[in-house]
């Protein structure tokens, strides 16, 4: 059987496929721009957002723009000071290292990053106690972009290392999410009905990462049982994903009925809401509320999170 990655098939690959996040795209187009035109290395750059909305796909095309080679690792990969002092040396001149979940890297990491976001240098102790002495390792010209869930975590001597910008990834509009679907199914030879586009797109939760993987889902369902590409059938594999109409998942849900049975609609604290979940605080902050806040369904507020008349209808 042929080794097709469907995920790299429907990644962009030029700025041109890239739909939506049109003021990052142009600050980061100029950027690399006015590098290049200097024959400069661009500065490091800071994306943040969101999971799935394509911090990981912007720094492929910065890679490509740059004719760099792309290096990729993530926070919690880099455990020791030797990880990173090894990822560092072996980069070549023009090299983008692609860093996510940059907020994962411990304080040790961080304090070797600096000097090498900042001079280009790698500073090593050598040996330990009174004798010990630090020596300088000069590194090829590099750039950093780094990607994040949550900018909130990074130190501040450390967002200040971002130089060449922090840009921020936004959720797609309706009409972004259309064309990315469309653009997916035409990829995919499939010739989907537009109710089975607005079916996908109200489930997709402004997410393309989510949105493809649902278009995936509903071309295995319609070949297994050999239906068209309708709204219908696109209904029948939410329905057999567990995902509501609005690309609520049992977790949602949950949250949902939590709030607004078991607290009697709110305020309630963060914490209670993780503890009665089993779910890390962290993930509801970042992944489930967010949609959840986006759709009207709860509110955050200095009290608590609240439901709202909507959220309660949604899950009633
Ligand atoms: N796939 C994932 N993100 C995308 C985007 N922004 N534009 C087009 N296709 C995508």
């Amino acid at each position: 059987m042929e080794h097709i990655n469907l995920d790299s098939l429907l990644r962009p690959h030029s700025w041109d496929e890239y739909i939506g996040q049109r003021d990052t795209k142009r600050a980061i187009n100029v950027h690399l721009e006015a590098s290049q035109a200097r024959g400069a290395q661009p500065e490091h750059m800071l994306l943040y957002g969101p999971p799935g909305l394509g911090k990981t796909t912007l720094s492929l095309l910065i890679a490509q723009t740059v004719g760099g080679n792309l290096k990729s690792t993530s926070g919690p990969a880099l455990e020791k000071v030797g990880d990173v002092a090894s990822l560092l040396t072996n980069l070549s001149a023009g090299d983008i290292l692609f860093v996510d979940e940059i907020h994962r890297l411990n304080k040790m990491i961080e304090e070797v990053l600096y000097p090498a976001l900042e001079r280009g240098v790698l500073d090593i102790m050598i040996g330990k106690g009174p004798s010990a002495r630090t020596v300088q390792l000069d590194l090829p010209p590099f750039t950093l972009v780094a990607a994040t869930t949550r900018i909130a975590l990074l130190s501040a001597p450390l967002r200040a290392r971002f130089s060449g910008g922090v840009y921020r990834l936004d959720p797609y509009s309706d009409d972004e999410m259309v064309q990315i679907i469309q653009r997916s199914a035409d990829i995919l030879s499939m010739d989907l009905e537009s109710g089975a586009i607005t079916t996908i797109v109200r489930a997709a939760r402004a997410t393309p990462r989510t949105a493809n993987y649902l278009l995936k889902r509903v071309r295995d369902y319609a070949e297994v049982h050999k239906v068209g590409y309708t709204a219908d059938t696109a209904k029948l594999a939410l329905e057999m994903l567990g995902v509501d109409d609005r690309g609520l998942g049992k977790i949602d849900r949950e949250y949902l009925k939590a709030l607004s049975e078991k607290f009697s609609g709110g305020p309630t604290g963060i914490k209670t809401l993780a503890a009665a979940l089993d779910e890390d605080e962290g993930t509801l902050e970042d992944v489930i509320e967010p949609y959840l806040m986006r759709l009207g369904f709860i509110e955050r507020t200095s009290r608590g999170r609240m439901i709202t008349d909507h959220g309660r209808e949604h899950v009633e």
